[in-house]
């Protein structure tokens, strides 16, 4: 029998664990233990996945809540190493780039515990990126390292990564959206806010450097605004955001744009139907441009760099520096060319990398 501890904390993380717990209960020879950290703890982020996605309840929930990032990862190390000593994993699994993976990782390796990283590699090359420095420290720690894409190989091993621990398996967030897609298309969330079908935007928005910025939130929003008076707009608002709608006063903007729906974050589900029908989609989400490339929706990100290339280089993504002009170039590009394609599925994008590292783990014997 080989325990794994499972970790999840974000939004992003519920996606990516589903089908890791759906491979790993159906082989008989790994006893599995799901923790949540609590990182986020909003009905709308965090519960509302675990009911759309079939995920089992954690068995553990460290309820760390918010706070600095000092105080964040610390709190959550401090949870998470009793669950560690009680369970004596042989391998903890960690995915993604928040503050839960780097830290439950950190706890891991300091007992001895064999770390593996899903969806390892990948780089902005962007230190001022939170994100940035949690996958760069995890990969640096981990045993074990599942690869979405050939970039993040290249960086691996440009970091002198020992190849060996190095798997290529595809992308756990796509074998959720392929495994959810039939059922999304039930979703009546088009018609609950009266959108037609390509005839409307999805944005969302919630990186620190776009939404912590007055100046450049408000440089979004206005162009926004611009966009909005031709493309009825919706956005399901990421909590971070919301707050900071109210701290920088900018309510009376928002309220002025009547094209633009300020929704509270989606579920699973109808935020999948919302992306699958959408004209076009703006964010600043790292899993979203992966997602608007298999769905073959054109996908405008408003960020000067990306970790996920492949998705500019074979899918539907455009990279976007944050100003009007830029922002505005690019909508009309998008809204005066081709527009959709039947999406693109980079390589191993095939809905079975969970199954793959479930495979791959059990060829190995713990030691
Ligand atoms: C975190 C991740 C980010 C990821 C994002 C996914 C880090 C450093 N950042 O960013 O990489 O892209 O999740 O959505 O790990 N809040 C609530 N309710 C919640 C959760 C958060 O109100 O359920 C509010 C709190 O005010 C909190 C703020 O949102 O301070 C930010 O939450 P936090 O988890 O620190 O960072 P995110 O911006 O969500
Ligand atoms: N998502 C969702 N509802 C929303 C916004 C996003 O279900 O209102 C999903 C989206 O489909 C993707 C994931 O959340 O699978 C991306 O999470 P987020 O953008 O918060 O984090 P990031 O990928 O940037 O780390």
């Amino acid at each position: 029998m080989i325990k794994i501890i499972f970790v999840c904390g974000t939004r992003p993380n519920f996606i990516k664990i589903a089908p890791l717990m759906k491979a790993f209960k159906a082989e008989e020879y790994y006893n599995t233990l799901l923790v949540h950290t609590g990182q986020h703890y909003d009905e709308n982020m965090s519960k509302s996945f675990f009911d759309d996605l079939n995920i089992p309840r954690p068995d553990v929930n460290l309820e760390v809540g918010s706070a600095s990032h000092a105080v964040q990862t610390a709190e959550i190390m401090r949870r998470f190493e009793p669950a560690v000593l009680d369970f004596k994993p042989d391998y903890v699994i960690v995915v993604g780039d928040v503050n839960s993976t780097i830290a439950c990782g950190l706890v891991a390796v300091k007992l001895g515990i064999k770390l593996v990283h899903v969806e390892a590699g990948l780089r902005s090359f962007d230190w001022t990126m939170p994100e940035e420095i949690n996958r760069i420290l995890t990969d640096r720690i981990s045993d074990l390292l599942f690869v979405t894409e050939q970039s993040a190989i290249d960086n691996l091993n440009n970091e002198g990564i020992d190849s060996d621990k190095v798997h290529f398996v595809g992308n756990t967030m796509i074998d959720t959206l392929l495994a959810n897609r039939k059922k999304a298309r039930k979703s009546n969330i088009l018609k609950q806010l009266g959108l037609c079908k390509r005839e409307y935007g999805v944005i969302t928005l919630h990186r620190p450097s776009n939404v912590d910025d007055t100046e450049k939130f408000q440089t979004i929003l206005l162009a926004l605004n611009e966009i909005q008076k031709e493309l009825k707009l919706v956005f399901p608002i990421h909590p971070r955001t919301r707050k900071n709608i109210t701290s920088m006063n900018m309510e009376k903007l928002m309220d002025g744009m009547e094209n633009l729906l300020l929704i509270p974050p989606a579920g699973y589900l109808d935020f999948l139907c919302l992306l699958s029908d959408a004209a076009l989609v703006i964010t600043d989400s790292g899993g979203i441009q992966e997602e608007t490339t298999i769905l073959g929706v054109p996908c405008m990100t408003l960020r000067e760099n990306t970790e996920r290339p492949v998705t500019i280089t074979e899918g539907t993504n455009h990279l976007v520096h944050v100003t009007s002009e830029d922002i505005l170039k690019n909508y009309h590009e998008i809204r005066d060319g081709d527009k959709h394609n039947n999406g693109i599925i980079p390589k191993l994008w095939d809905g079975k990398a969970a199954q793959r590292i479930a495979q791959i783990i059990a060829q190995r014997k713990p030691t």
